[in-house]
Formats: C-alpha cells, structure tokens, sequence
C-alpha cells in the first residue's frame, strides 16, 4: 500500500507493507537515520519523532497511521531554531557521551519547549521521562535543555 504524508515540511509517498514500523520506514525506506532504533519496544525514547505536533515512539507506530499525517524527525527539528539552541546547549554542558540517545532528547526537548518555552525542572523531568540514557546520566541532559531555554529567551 501507498502511504501519502508531510516529511519534514514536504510532501512524501512511500509504498510500505501492512504490518510495517513507521521507524523501519523511516530509516530503511526513507534513509533517515537520525532517528534511533534502541530497545523497539516503546522504552527507551530513541526512536522519538513528532506526529502532528506529538511526541511519539516510531518504534510503536503503525506506518500506515502516518498517511495523511505530518511528520517531524531529527534531521529537520535540527535545523529549526530550537533544536539548534537544544543541541548547542547539550555540547556546552557535556550531556553528550555516546550520543546514542540524544536525537531522542533533543525532539522530546524540542515538543517541551514549544509548549513551555520556561520549563521546572520538574517539567523537564516529567517531558523526558520517556526517554533512556545509559552514559551522560540525567543531571546535564536537565541541564542542557535549562541552556537551551534560556538561550533562546536571550535571543529574543
Ligand atoms: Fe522505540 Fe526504544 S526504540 S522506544
């Protein structure tokens, strides 16, 4: 079957089997590797993207849900201005080791800080809790995304 939705801003058709990931679409089909495959089972938050402005597990989700939908990955939440910030910010406090599981922080922060450009640190904990990190550890990944905030209010 042919699925039809928005890519990173533009309009993408990929043929696809009934019972595919949207996660193995992305990364086999669509070549977009920024987007991690971790545990596969919904855990870990490595396979993050956003669904129509919702943070979600591709490794959990349908392909064929996709269709008509509107699709944001690392490679475009990268570009934009708060993800820059996100990164920028993640380099600067060293919560970046292996780095395996940032693209998954960075979109989960990403979703946080549209909606709440000034997070708690409890808001913070709470919008990354779906989200695994075996080596940094949390305390500079919270730190990072405080440096992200906080760099993109100095911006305005
Ligand atoms: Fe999807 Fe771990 S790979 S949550």
């Amino acid at each position: 079957m042919r699925i039809e939705f928005k890519l990173n801003g533009k309009t993408t058709a990929v043929e696809i089997d009934p019972g595919d990931r949207f996660l193995d679409v992305l990364r086999d089909k669509l070549k977009l590797t920024g987007t991690k495959k971790g545990c596969g089972e919904g855990e870990c938050g490595a396979c993050s993207i956003i669904l129509d402005g919702i943070l979600v597990n591709s490794c959990l989700l349908p392909a064929f849900q996709v269709d008509g939908g509107e699709i944001e990955t690392i490679e475009y939440i990268s570009e934009d201005k708060i993800g820059k910030a996100i990164i920028e910010a993640f380099c600067d406090v060293g919560a970046i080791q292996c780095g395996f599981c940032i693209p998954g922080f960075v979109v989960a922060s990403a979703v946080l800080l549209r909606d709440n450009p000034e997070p708690l640190e409890v808001e913070i904990k709470s919008a990354l809790s779906g989200n695994l990190c075996r080596r940094t550890g949390y305390a500079k990944i919270i730190e990072g995304v405080k440096g992200g905030s906080k760099a993109l209010k100095e911006s305005e």
